[in-house]
């Protein structure tokens, strides 16, 4: 028997009133947080595989276990799927979800918060950027958590042509679509999402107990690639 899992229960019924004044805080400050040592060398490793492949690149932030890495490297056979996480464990699990036939990809353990900083400084062109299912953080007060309630943000928004976020908290996926409007001018399109085939772990583990997934998907007008 699988666990299934909560449907998500907050305090904060609708869009964070807070948000826009955030990120405008955030646009007038710098993030001062100094880059780990550790995440930095992750960077350099993953700098050197991008340069090496002369592809275009896919990014799957979050990537868990690595099972969407591996299905986006299918689906584009001609582009290079980096995966992202920060969880040694969720990594190491891996190995189940190798496909022989399948290479152009590879997975590195780095906190995304100083990864997406060193990606932005040194102008990475990503064409596609996925972010299935982050952690929603669904109090009312852990608004800074969320990916688009960080200062982070305004680097994540220059790292993809497009943008494809899922979750099964609809609230995270309107902020986050309201909040990449925001800063950057462009709409994304908000739609539930009934997936055939689930891509993540998290996604089979949330259908099988019956959430609702939502899918935000942002063609970013502010990038030319
Ligand atoms: C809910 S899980 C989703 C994993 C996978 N995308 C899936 O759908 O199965 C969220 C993932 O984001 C990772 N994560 C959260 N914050 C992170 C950060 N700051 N840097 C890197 N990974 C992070 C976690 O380790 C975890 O694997």
């Amino acid at each position: 028997m699988h666990a299934l899992s909560a449907v998500i229960r907050s305090n904060q019924l609708q869009p964070h009133a807070e948000l826009f004044a955030l990120l405008e805080r955030y646009r007038c400050s710098s993030f001062q947080k100094p880059i780990a040592r550790h995440s930095r060398v992750a960077f350099e490793k993953a700098e050197q595989l991008v340069h090496e492949c002369k592809r275009p690149l896919i990014l799957d932030s979050g990537c868990g276990v690595g099972a969407s890495t591996v299905q986006l490297a299918r689906e584009f056979p001609g582009h290079f799927v980096l995966g992202i996480d920060k969880s040694a464990a969720r990594l190491a699990r891996h190995h189940a979800y190798r496909e022989a036939a399948v290479s152009n990809y590879a997975l590195v353990r780095a906190d995304l918060i100083d990864f997406w900083r060193l990606a932005a400084q040194y102008e990475w062109q990503v064409e596609r950027h996925y972010l299935l299912y982050p952690n929603p953080w669904p109090k009312k007060n852990a608004l800074k958590k969320r990916f688009h309630g960080h200062p982070v943000f305004w680097d994540l928004i220059k790292l993809g042509k497009y943008f494809e976020l899922r979750s099964n908290w609809e609230i995270y996926a309107l902020e986050f679509e309201s909040a990449f409007f925001h800063c950057s001018g462009t709409h994304g399109v908000l739609e539930k999402l009934t997936p055939m085939l689930p891509v993540t772990p998290f996604e089979r583990k949330y259908q099988r107990s019956g959430h609702e997934l939502f899918r935000v998907r942002i063609l970013n007008s502010s990038i030319t690639i």
